[in-house]
């Protein structure tokens, strides 16, 4: 039987940012349209969103219930909890070494073709014990919801070696079990060709499509599946035939493309109809068709640019243009992007891609939650959804990625549960 109370009324919001309206993934100017409401509020039942709009409006609709508890906002903003769509989050070590290289002038692909980078988070990831990754992984993700993220993918990629990528993967799930942030996991053997197999990748092309892809979904450990499409990791011809195979399995498809070097990434995103294409630096306007025809959402990581010092910068503002749904995510990683902070990402969002402070919202909500595959369930505050939302301590959308480096998270909610006040 139904409940007849709410178990949080959040009111008194000044300006509520609801997402609301077109729920696929949008693109070109649907991505200024935020659904924004002055005066709002938002009643919770059971972890669910079960009135939003208008303050007057949700007392009229809950009238005469029980109300549990209320939370004034103080006439502040309120989003939905944001989503981090693009991370590889459960690692050990930290690489605060490759700085003084970076500085140097070494570049990201020399640091790992001599053996360093991915390479060396994986040797301390395969010495860490599952309760030492989870330990790791658990202080990151506390920082994530401070910040304001609710919902975070996590890759493996680390271990590349069966068992390595499933106790990567076991910690995943195991904090999508026990920490209020939702986790959605994605197996990325294909990361890196471990240096055992230096001389032989097709031997270690073989152990991924044949060994690994089948155990993690035996082991029901991920829901997707990325390669990193790259010179000197693994070609496009690799990455179509590790794709193909997770496909086949049940997997949803992603892909690292055209981040440095112009592959043909992109294009294979599109031929094979990924959820989802991160990075593309590089990409061209081929590529750019054939993501817009599949619907491919791409995931744009201005960290990581930033921190690799590359001159480039993914061309979000022609993606919009051309229809292509743009998302954006911290690709939080101890190599070529150390952070936890969307909110980061989203000022380089606006300074370094060229977007709106609503697109941008649009971004790290709606638009994050298709690159997961979560739109129904998240991403906009909705009757129905689960009520992730965040109260920041301004008064409006510019002001998030305008006053930068700093925290400007008041109050999480996570499933109804304030989590972070
Ligand atoms: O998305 N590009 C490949 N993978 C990660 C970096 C991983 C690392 O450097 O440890 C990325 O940037
Ligand atoms: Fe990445």
């Amino acid at each position: 039987m139904e409940k007849n109370t709410i178990d949080l009324l959040v009111h008194n919001i000044g300006l509520l940012v609801t997402m609301q309206g077109k729920q696929e993934a949008r693109t070109g100017k649907e991505m200024s349209n935020v659904g924004a409401i002055e005066k709002g509020a938002v009643a919770v039942r059971d972890g669910k969103i079960v009135a939003v709009g208008r303050e007057e409006e949700v007392r009229a609709q809950i009238a005469g219930l029980a109300i549990e508890e209320e939370l004034d906002a103080k006439g502040k903003l309120v989003t939905p909890g944001l989503i981090d769509p693009h991370t590889h989050l459960v690692h050990g070590g930290s690489r605060e070494h490759e700085l003084d290289l970076k500085l140097k002038g070494v570049s990201y692909l020399d640091i790992l073709a001599q053996g360093g980078g991915i390479l060396s988070t994986v040797r301390a990831t395969r010495q860490a014990t599952e309760e030492e990754l989870f330990t790791k992984a658990k202080g990151s993700l506390d920082i994530m919801l401070l910040h304001g993220t609710t919902t975070v993918e996590a890759k493996s990629g680390y271990g590349l070696t069966l068992e390595d990528e499933i106790k990567q993967l076991r910690v995943a799930k195991k904090l999508n079990e026990s920490h209020p942030v939702d986790l959605v996991s994605t197996f990325m053997g294909a990361h890196a060709v471990p240096l055992e197999y230096k001389e032989r990748p097709s031997g270690y092309l073989d152990v991924v499509i044949q060994e690994m892809l089948p155990e993690v979904k035996r082991q029901g450990l991920a829901e997707f599946c990325d390669v990193f499409c790259e010179h000197g990791v693994f070609t496009v011809e690799q990455s179509r035939q590790i794709l193909i195979a997770a496909k086949e399995l049940g997997f949803g498809i992603k892909i690292h493309a055209d981040e440095i070097e112009p592959m043909g990434g992109a294009q294979l995103a599109g031929e094979l109809g990924c959820i989802s294409a991160e990075h593309l630096l590089a990409a061209s306007d081929e590529g750019f068709e054939a993501m817009q025809r599949a619907g491919t959402v791409a995931v744009c990581l201005p960290a990581t640019s930033f921190n690799l010092r590359l001159k480039k910068h993914a061309r979000a503002r022609t993606m919009i243009e051309m229809g292509i749904p743009v998302a954006l995510s911290t690709d939080y990683n101890p190599g070529s992007s150390p952070t936890e902070s969307i909110q980061l990402v989203m000022t380089l969002g606006c300074l370094n891609l060229g977007m709106t402070p609503e697109e941008v919202i649009t971004a790290v909500t709606i638009n994050a939650a298709h690159a997961i595959g979560k739109a129904n369930t998240i991403g906009s505050l909705e009757a129905g959804k689960q009520a992730d939302l965040v109260i920041f301590n301004a008064s409006n959308l510019a002001y998030l990625p305008y006053h930068f480096g700093i925290n400007h998270v008041n109050t999480v909610i996570k499933n109804g549960n304030i989590v972070v006040f």
